[in-house]
């Protein structure tokens, strides 16, 4: 029977390559996309078990209709992958170009956006489900490399600060890791990044399959399996 799997920012990158990996696995695949594009239409008219919903995960009243019709479509789900994110080139300039206001905009959509969908499926999240967030090792406070790029490095330490207290809320069980996917070459990672986003695509999903075999205790890891220090 097929599994019901859910992914946010499905609509390119990084999400689009998790999601039809799964839809030619044969699985029943929701996407969250903030507009249609010919390649997500191209996918429901292939697919049957493609389902798509228009959503925007950065604040709480353009994803509830989503929400709802997910609530109203799936029982249980067995995986889901926060993925949906953003980053701004500007973001590199340092804090005196760094408008602090509008950095809230990328904390509602990185950190926030996650949080938003396993708040609204609570009830479609039971001790089978297993959860991915898309993070980035730029939000390691130990292992970041990037300097004054505030926004998005904070956006993605908080992401991760957001999967530890589900994890402590929800009794310790091991149902969500929080993954960076590698440097790809997607919109966001640009033409000259290291990898295919199918590869990690791939990489993560076999992750998600098999997070009972990774280190126990651990909650953050790059797409190949290695532990992230927070
Ligand atoms: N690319 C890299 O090298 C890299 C490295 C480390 C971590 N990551 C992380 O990996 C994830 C995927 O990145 P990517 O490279 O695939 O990025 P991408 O090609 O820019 O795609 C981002 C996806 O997120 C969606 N999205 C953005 N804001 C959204 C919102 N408010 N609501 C719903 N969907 C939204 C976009 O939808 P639209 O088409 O509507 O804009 C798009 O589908 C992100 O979380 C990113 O931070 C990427």
């Amino acid at each position: 029977m097929a599994r019901e799997i859910l992914v946010s920012g499905a609509s390119r990158g990084l999400g689009y390559c998790i999601a039809s990996s799964y839809l030619k696995a044969g699985e029943s695949v929701h996407m969250i996309v903030r507009k249609r594009t010919d390649a997500v239409d191209e996918l429901e008219n292939t697919y049957p078990m493609c389902h798509v919903y228009l959503g925007d995960v950065g604040s709480d009243a353009a994803i509830q209709d989503a929400l709802s019709k997910l609530r109203e479509k799936v029982e249980v789900f067995d995986l889901i992958y926060n993925v949906a994110g953003i980053f701004w080139e500007k973001d590199r300039k340092g804090l005196t170009y760094l408008d602090i206001d509008e950095m809230a905009d990328m904390m509602n959509v990185n950190a926030f956006g996650a949080l938003r969908i396993l708040k609204g499926l609570a009830g479609q999240i039971k001790e089978q489900t297993r959860i991915v967030n898309i993070s980035s090792e730029s939000g390691s406070l130990t292992n970041c490399e990037e300097r004054g790029m505030y926004s998005y490095c904070m956006s993605k330490a908080a992401l991760n600060m957001a999967t530890r207290q589900y994890v402590r809320e929800h009794g310790d069980r091991r149902n969500i890791i929080t993954v960076c996917p590698g440097w790809m070459r997607t919109d966001m990672g640009g033409a000259q990044a290291d990898l295919d986003p199918m590869f990690s695509a791939g990489e993560i999903i076999r992750l998600a399959e098999h997070m009972d075999e990774l280190e126990e205790g651990a909650l953050f890891f790059k797409y190949d399996g290695r532990k992230l220090p927070w």
